[in-house]
This record gives C-alpha cells, structure tokens and sequence, in this order.
C-alpha cells in the first residue's frame, strides 16, 4: 500500500477545473516530484492533499485511509505537513514563534517540542542564531529554511514542499535541496513541488509530469531526465 494515493481526483475552483482526474502514488520513505509550468496544477494538487481543498471527485488516502473529507488542521495531526508556496512565514513574529506554531499538535514545551525544535535547529544552524529575529527580517532563503523547519515542528510522514527554489540564488537552491535529501533520509516521505525541474529531478526517485491540470507523464526521475519532450519543455534543453 503506498503511504499517500491520489486516486481520479478533480478539483475545481469554482468552474475552473484545475485538477483533471489525477492520481499520483507517493510510497513511504521516496521523494516524488510533481514538475510542470505556470498554472498546470501543481500547487492545488498540494492544497488537496492537506485538505484547503476539497476534491469534488476520486479520492486521497493517506497508508489506506480516506483523507479528502477531513479537515487540514486533521490532516496535520495524521502526518502530513505543507510548507506552502511563496514561503508564507509570519513576519511579525519571532523565528521562535514561528517554529512553535508548526509544532501546535504537541502540548507546548512538551519533551517532544524541545526534542523537535532541537532537530530543526541542528538542521538548520543559520535559525539557531537567528531565534529572535522577526520572521519578516530573515533573508529569501532563511525564510524558506523557516518555513520548511515549521512544517518539520509536526514530526510529519509526509512532507509537501510547493517550490523551495523560488527566488533563491543558485548556491542557496543547492544547500536547500541538500536538506530535502537529509530530511528524507532521516525517514520523511517528500512529495516535492518545482518548476525547477533540472533541481527537483536531480534529488528525487520518481517524478510526475502536469500539464493543464493531467498528469502526462510519470516515470523514474533518471528516465524523466532522459526525456526529450521533458528535456525541451522543463529542462531548457534544445
Ligand atoms: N484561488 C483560485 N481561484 C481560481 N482559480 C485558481 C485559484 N488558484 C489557482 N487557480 C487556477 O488553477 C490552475 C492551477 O493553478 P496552480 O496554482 O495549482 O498552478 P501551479 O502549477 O502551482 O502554477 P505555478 O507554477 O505558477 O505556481 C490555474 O489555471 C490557476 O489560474
Ligand atoms: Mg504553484
């Protein structure tokens, strides 16, 4: 049984019909990539799986469990943790106190709070130093390193990341994948966000091509760097 499984699922907003029937498996302990440019649904997949959206067809299970009715704040205490696009770390508070939000299904200050926050901080000692600098203050790629650290604070299964590469300098991009891998070697099951396909294909196992709301392509992540028609759409290859 794979840890997560999108079945057929369609997600509309409104009229827009975002996601077409699509269905992705995320076996526990793999990082899957969910690659494809502006607008092909990769960011309401993610939404659809921690349950901001639901799907109004097929199904999400979670290690055989339906989840595409259960409501997000649920979804967190089940295992799955989403860092979201753009970052969206509070500003105005402490990197402190935006840790101890990701970490509000354990009692506060519990052993397994400064158990946590000690896991985070050792994964990312540039947060350490900066504990009580507000949120807001912190560069592009500290505040992707926070709000990867908070979404970690749940102790998830499964780890949505929607774009960590956005607006990061090359050499920031390779020290943020390089903790994706030794987050998901320490045992945390990824499904990984990008249009920076060349970055998210390097790190991952498997990885699924989006194109207008299908998935056209599915494949080893060795095979999709092979590609051609992946090489020319994703890859600037000509
Ligand atoms: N809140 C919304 N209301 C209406 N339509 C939306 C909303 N959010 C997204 N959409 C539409 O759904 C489709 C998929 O959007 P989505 O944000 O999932 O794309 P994406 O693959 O994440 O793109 P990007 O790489 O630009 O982040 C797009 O056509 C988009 O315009
Ligand atoms: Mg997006």
């Amino acid at each position: 049984m794979a840890l997560l499984e999108l079945n057929n699922v369609h997600t509309y907003y409104g009229h827009i019909h975002a996601l077409k029937g699509i269905s992705v498996t995320v076996e526990q302990g793999e990082i899957v990539t969910l690659i494809g440019s502006n607008g092909a649904g990769k960011s309401t997949t993610l939404r659809t799986i921690s349950g901001l959206l639901t799907p109004r067809h097929g199904q999400v299970m979670l290690a055989g469990k339906r989840i595409d009715r259960v409501p997000p704040h649920d979804i967190v205490h089940m295992g799955i943790s989403h860092s979201p696009e753009g970052r969206r770390i509070f500003p105005n508070l402490s990197v402190m106190e935006n840790l101890e939000l990701g970490a509000y299904i354990h009692s506060a200050y519990s052993p397994e709070f400064e158990d946590d926050l000690d896991r985070v901080l050792t994964m990312f000692p540039r947060l350490r130093e900066r504990i009580r600098q507000k949120g807001g203050t912190l560069s592009g790629g500290e505040q992707q390193m926070l709000a990867i650290g908070r979404a970690l604070m749940s102790r998830p299964r499964v780890l949505l990341l929607d774009e960590p590469s956005m607006g990061l300098a090359p050499v920031i991009v390779e020290q943020i994948f390089e903790i994706i891998q030794d987050i998901n070697r320490q045992g945390t099951t990824i499904l990984l966000v990008e249009q920076n396909a060349l970055m998210s294909l390097s790190i991952a196992h498997r990885g699924y091509v989006l194109q207008s709301g299908e998935i056209v392509l599915e494949d080893s992540a060795r095979n999709l760097q092979e590609n051609e028609t992946v090489q020319k759409a994703y890859l600037g290859v000509d």
